[in-house]
C-alpha cells in the first residue's frame, strides 16, 4: 500500500477531517487492501460508540405520486408506465401498529412529493402515531418542502428528517435533475430543517451518472461541514423506464469504502445499510454493517404496494411480509455478529 495514503487514513482517523484534495485522493487511490483497512478502523469506531447494537427503522412507503421528474427515479413523473398509489391515514397507522409489535420503535414516512399529503393530513398521522406509540421516533422522508410546513410537521412531533443532498456539486445535481429543481433550495432544506430542531439526514448515490471522483470528495466536504446526524447512501441502480436507464449501477466496492469514509469523518454518524446495497448484492447489507453502517431498514409498506415503489430495478423484498423482513434481517445481523436492538436509535445529544 502507497505509504501517503495510509498516513491520510491515519489523518482522518485523528482529525476527523481532510482537504478535499486529500479526499479525492483516498477515493482514486482504492484498493481492496485500502478498503480493509479503513473498514477495519471504521468498525473500531463505531463499535466504540454503539458496541454490537444495530438500529432498525420500519419504512412505510406512503405514496410513489411524485411531481418531480429527477433523471434517475422510477416514480418521477414523467414516468407513465408507473402504477400510481397512495396510502390512506388509516393504512399508514396501521402499518405503525404492525411494525409496533414486531419491536420497530422508528417509522420513516417516505414518498414521492405528492400535494396530496398536506400539512393537515401529515400532521394527523404524526400526531396518531406518537399518540398511539409514545416512546417511538418518526422520521419523514417527502422531500422539499417550506419551512412553516417543516415547522408544522415538527410541532406535530416529528423527531427527523432525511432528504438526501444527491450530490454536492451544483453542476452534477443539474444533469441529474431537472431545470425546474435547484441544488441551493435543496442545501437550504438541509440547513432549515437543523435550525427546527430536526435530526437531519443528508446524503447520495453511488455511482450516479456523471460522478467524478471529484464529486465524490465534495460530497465528503459536505458531510464533514454539515454534520447530518443520519447519511443515506447507496448504490445508484438503473430504472428501465428513466433517461438514465443506460448507465451502469454503482458498485458494492465503493458503496462500502465510502461508508467506512463516512464513519471516520463522522463517528456519531447513524449510517444505514440500504436497501439498494441489499439490491446489488445478496449480502450488500451485511457487507454494509462490516463496513462501519449501524442501521437497517426494512420494509413495512403493505405488500400490495411494494412493487410500485419502484424507484429502481430489482428492487428487493418487495413480496415478503414486514414480519419475514424483521425476522430476515435478524438472522442476517446476527450472521455477522450484531444485534438488532429494540430502541429508537436516536443520535447522541438527541435522546429523550
Ligand atoms: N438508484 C438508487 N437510488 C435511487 N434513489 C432514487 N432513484 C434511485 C436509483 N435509480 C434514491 C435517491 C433518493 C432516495 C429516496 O432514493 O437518492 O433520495
Ligand atoms: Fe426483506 Fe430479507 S429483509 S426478505
Amino acid at each position: 500500500m502507497d505509504k501517503g495514503i495510509f498516513e491520510t487514513v491515519e489523518a482522518l482517523c485523528r482529525e476527523h477531517s481532510l482537504s478535499h484534495g486529500e479526499y479525492k485522493s483516498l477515493i482514486e487511490g482504492y484498493s481492496p487492501e485500502l478498503a480493509a483497512y479503513v473498514a477495519a478502523r471504521a468498525v473500531t469506531v463505531r463499535r466504540g460508540i454503539y458496541g454490537n447494537s444495530v438500529f432498525v427503522r420500519g419504512l412505510i412507503e406512503i405514496s410513489n405520486y411524485c411531481k418531480n421528474d429527477c433523471l434517475y427515479c422510477g416514480i418521477r413523473r414523467g414516468n407513465k408506465n408507473a402504477e400510481r398509489y397512495r396510502l390512506t391515514e388509516e393504512d399508514i397507522l396501521e402499518c405503525a401498529d404492525e411494525g409496533y409489535g414486531l419491536g420497530f420503535r422508528t417509522f420513516v414516512l417516505q414518498g414521492g412529493e405528492d400535494a396530496y399529503y398536506t400539512d393537515a393530513v401529515l400532521c394527523r398521522v404524526i400526531s396518531g402515531i406518537k399518540s398511539r406509540h409514545p416512546d417511538c421516533a418518526v422520521t419523514l422522508s417527502l422531500g422539499e418542502r417550506g419551512c412553516e410546513s417543516y415547522r408544522a410537521l415538527r410541532e406535530a412531533g416529528a423527531d427527523r428528517y432525511l432528504l438526501r443532498h444527491e450530490t454536492a456539486n451544483r453542476e452534477h445535481y443539474a444533469r441529474l435533475h431537472p431545470p425546474e429543481m435547484s441544488f441551493e433550495n435543496r442545501i437550504s432544506c438541509l440547513y432549515t430543517l437543523r435550525e427546527l430542531g430536526y435530526q437531519v439526514g443528508c446524503g447520495f448515490m453511488v455511482g450516479s451518472p456523471y460522478q467524478t471522483a471529484d464529486d465524490l470528495a465534495s460530497d465528503l466536504c459536505f458531510i464533514e461541514k454539515f454534520k447530518p446526524e443520519m447519511c443515506g447512501i447507496g448504490p445508484f441502480i438503473p430504472h428501465h423506464d428513466t433517461p438514465l436507464c443506460d448507465f451502469p449501477a454503482g458498485t458494492l466496492e465503493l458503496t462500502c469504502f465510502l461508508l467506512s469514509i463516512i464513519r471516520l469523518i463522522h463517528p456519531p454518524v447513524l449510517l444505514p445499510a440500504t436497501t439498494a446495497l441489499g439490491t446489488i448484492d445478496p449480502r450488500g447489507r451485511e457487507r454494509g454493517i462490516l463496513a462501519g453502517a449501524n442501521v437497517v431498514m426494512p420494509n413495512l409498506s403493505p405488500v400490495s404496494v411494494r412493487k410500485k415503489y419502484e424507484l429502481y430495478d430489482n428492487k428487493i423484498c418487495t413480496g415478503e411480509e414486514s414480519a419475514q423482513c424483521r425476522g430476515c434481517l435478524d438472522a442476517r445481523m446476527e450472521s455477522v455478529g450484531y444485534k438488532i436492538v429494540v430502541d429508537r436509535g436516536d443520535a447522541p445529544g438527541f435522546e429523550i
